[in-house]
């Protein structure tokens, strides 16, 4: 199986632990840390445990490196950490202050701050309505614009300034339930790590990869990211590939969400691999 995003590998641990000494398990992660602490949570398994640092967008490659050509069971548990999102130097916060970074994989190039500073007002502006899908945008890219000509934006608090400003919302008092900057922050973050494009790949790869009756379960955290699984599922379901098992996304029930906040907004789809599935990626390799 394949956790593609193994985080602290809290998942990997309870699926690891239904794999036998026969079992593979690979594990991938932008974040270094996230595999480093993987790495030993997941020492004791029974299987063969395989930590790379690589995006899932290359999860294909990452597979075939080990001489495994096809998977019983890809996971992607979408987003950032509890840790990634307290990790100051992440700079994915708005309620702590510290340097915009909000890069997940410390290799990429550019910043939330590059971002900030250097893309004019129009492209800034449909940056946070498409990946914020905020109403205010084209006020909060303005309010940057004007910001950024006094003195450049480099801090989270700063940003989360300007978006409060730009809304009219002084700090948290709102008349929505979330912060004036959730949205903006959100845009920054999809944009900087390219969240969307690398779902895609991840989706369009996973297809071939599976084996005939493997599963793919993908839990998503926003609209957008949840759109392009269901799409994929159901055109895949279209094409005989998969049968979509969750025909609803599986969200959590009030207990859950009592204990662990962050999973409010969580949606996991499951889609199974179907005999014609397996036929038409076997035929397409062929042909290839
Ligand atoms: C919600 S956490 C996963 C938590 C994990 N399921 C657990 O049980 O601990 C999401 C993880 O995905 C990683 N991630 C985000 N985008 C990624 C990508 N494109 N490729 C690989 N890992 C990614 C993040 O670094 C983060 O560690």
């Amino acid at each position: 199986m394949v956790d593609a995003t193994i985080g602290q590998g809290g998942h990997s641990y309870l699926l690891g632990k239904t794999l036998g000494p026969e079992g593979v398990l690979i594990g991938l992660d932008v974040d270094k840390e996230a595999v480093r602490r993987a790495q030993f949570r997941l020492k004791d398994l029974a299987c063969r445990v395989i930590l790379c640092r690589s995006n899932f967008s290359q999860i294909a490659e990452q597979v075939h490196k080990q001489g495994i050509e096809k998977v019983d069971f890809i996971l992607a548990d979408l987003g950032v950490s509890s840790a990634q999102l307290s990790d100051v130097e992440m700079g994915l916060s708005f309620l702590e202050d510290a340097p915009l970074d909000m890069r997940i994989d410390k290799r990429l190039k550019t910043t939330a701050a590059d971002i900030v500073n250097n893309t004019d007002e129009k492209t800034l502006a449909d940056l946070i309505y498409k990946f914020g899908q905020d109403r205010g945008s084209r006020r909060i890219a303005r309010f940057i614009v004007q910001h950024r000509k006094s003195e450049p934006i480099t801090t989270t608090g700063q940003l989360a300034s300007i978006a409060c400003r730009a809304l009219g919302r002084p700090g948290r008092k709102r008349r929505t339930r979330i912060h004036p900057a959730t949205r903006t922050f959100q845009a920054l973050r999809i944009a900087v790590n390219n969240e969307l494009e690398n779902l895609e790949k991840l989706l369009v790869s996973a297809s071939g990869l599976l084996k005939r009756k493997g599963y793919i379960a993908v839990i998503s955290f926003h609209s957008l990211e949840d759109r392009l699984v269901k799409n994929n599922f159901r055109q895949n379901e279209r094409g005989g590939v998969y049968r979509i098992i969750t025909k609803k996304p599986i969200v959590p029930g009030r207990d859950e969400i009592v204990e662990n906040r962050r999973a409010r907004s969580a949606k996991l789809r499951i889609a199974q691999k179907t005999e014609v599935g397996e036929q038409r990626s076997e035929k397409q390799k062929s042909d290839f």
